[in-house]
């Protein structure tokens, strides 16, 4: 089979995805249900159908573009990624592996390949965790790893429920209808930058991802008790915000104590209120995620900093609230799929190098109800959540190339 990828189209499909941005370019913010991210997702709806794919999308909307096999009574075969962007990112988290999918079924068809499955493009709902503090989102709630009715209450910092932001955008069914069945996808497989250095530095063209590491996220809020700036006697003082900032500190040296380099802790999230010059500050809400590709030594960074906030809250006499918001198990990608990718890697050329994902992805979730893998394209230094992230239209295609080899050979069988 002769498979030409149109590279020059996927890089201006993703520059056009690119431009559609809570902010001017080349800043990208794209959070979920608002107007850039209704927009955003209408584009690529729209791409999908002029493909001749069948688009539906479920009550969070997660949606699904679908290639219909000549068995349509099979399990399909999924790929796929998200298009949502966190504050202040880049144009190529996520969208290459949805718009690099969608080049790959095009490929696909214009080579005349018959899928035996159906071939279905998914794309993800919220994966970035901006707005209701927990990442994948749509594929937590389609993999049945969140409880419907926990994460239609769950509020933005704004008080807005999902139910109610999910409604404003138009999905109005029950979420109860999202979770899918295990075993209703016969394999999925994401393409993705790598987030890293390694394939860049290597000079290697495509990364076979063997494992995801295991992500946490803690949400503490640390009451305090303000008062005037220059009035209150330092002796006195319970300021909120100096408690955080020596929690922050716990939270690197549990990471850097753990005796592994993969073990990874960020305060991204600092709140601090009321948020003036002259007033100490009386309450802070923070965010922190932990990661790593061992959950035993995960969990033991977590509790490392559970108890700094406690010694740090006695001490200061301020009090915390600390609230584990997520702490999920690594995923192991299933050794079918990676054979798959491994072989359409050497059907065309392309050397490719195992590796981790250190960061999480929809694939994390889709692992627990199919059997899944995942290959990563270079980013330009290694850079991602940043405006600067950058893979080349020649590393896009060749990972769109990798990735159509493979759903080629999982919906032949
Ligand atoms: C996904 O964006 C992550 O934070 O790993
Ligand atoms: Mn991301
Ligand atoms: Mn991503």
């Amino acid at each position: 089979m002769k498979l030409d990828i149109e590279q020059d189209r996927l890089a201006a499909e993703l520059d056009a995805l690119g431009a559609i941005s809570q902010e001017p370019l080349p800043v990208v913010t794209r959070v979920v249900f608002t107007e850039a991210d209704v927009e955003a997702r209408n584009f690529v709806k729209k791409l999908c159908q002029e493909a001749g794919l069948a688009v539906r999308e479920d009550a969070v909307g997660n949606t699904f573009a679908r290639w219909m096999g000549e068995n349509p009574d099979l399990e399909p075969v999924a790929t796929g990624s998200h298009i949502d962007a966190i504050p202040h990112a880049g144009r190529f988290d996520g969208t290459v592996g949805v718009l690099g999918a969608l080049e790959a079924i095009r490929a696909l068809m214009r080579a005349d390949y018959r899928p035996h499955r159906c071939i279905e493009l998914v794309i993800f709902t919220s994966e970035e965790p901006t707005r209701f503090g927990i990442g994948c989102l749509g594929s937590r709630l389609l993999t049945g790893r969140l409880d419907p009715e926990t994460a239609g209450a769950m509020k933005d910092r704004d008080g807005v429920s999902l139910d109610d932001a999910r409604w404003a955008a138009g999905f109005e069914a029950s979420l109860a209808s999202v979770p899918l069945a295990p075993g209703y996808y016969a394999a999925f497989v994401e393409l993705h930058i790598e987030q890293g250095p390694l394939l860049e530095r290597h000079n290697v063209p495509i990364g076979v991802v063997t494992a995801i590491a295991a992500p946490a996220s803690l949400r503490i809020v640390i009451q305090g008790e303000g008062g005037h700036a220059g009035a209150v006697l330092m002796p006195d003082r319970h300021d909120a915000f100096l408690a955080a900032a020596e929690i922050a500190l716990a939270v690197e040296q549990a990471a850097q104590s753990s005796g592994s380099i993969d073990t990874v802790g960020t305060t991204g999230v600092c709140d601090v209120f009321p948020g003036a010059v002259n007033s100490v500050p009386s309450r802070v809400r923070m965010e922190i995620d932990v990661r790593d590709i061992d959950e035993d030594r995960r969990d033991a960074a977590l509790h490392k900093i559970k108890l700094a906030c406690e010694e740090i809250a006695n001490r200061r006499g301020v009090q915390t609230n600390l609230e584990i918001v997520n702490a999920d198990s690594p995923a192991h990608c299933d050794p079918r799929v990676l054979e798959a990718l491994i072989e359409s890697c050497k059907i065309h050329n392309l050397p490719f190098e195992r590796m981790i994902s250190r960061a999480y992805h929809d694939s994390l979730f889709m692992s627990r109800i199919a059997p899944t893998a995942m290959l990563f394209i270079p980013c330009r230094n290694g850079v991602s959540h940043r405006p600067d992230e950058y893979a080349s239209p020649e590393a896009m295609a060749q990972g769109a190339l990798a990735l159509a080899e493979t759903l080629a050979h999982l919906a032949a069988i």
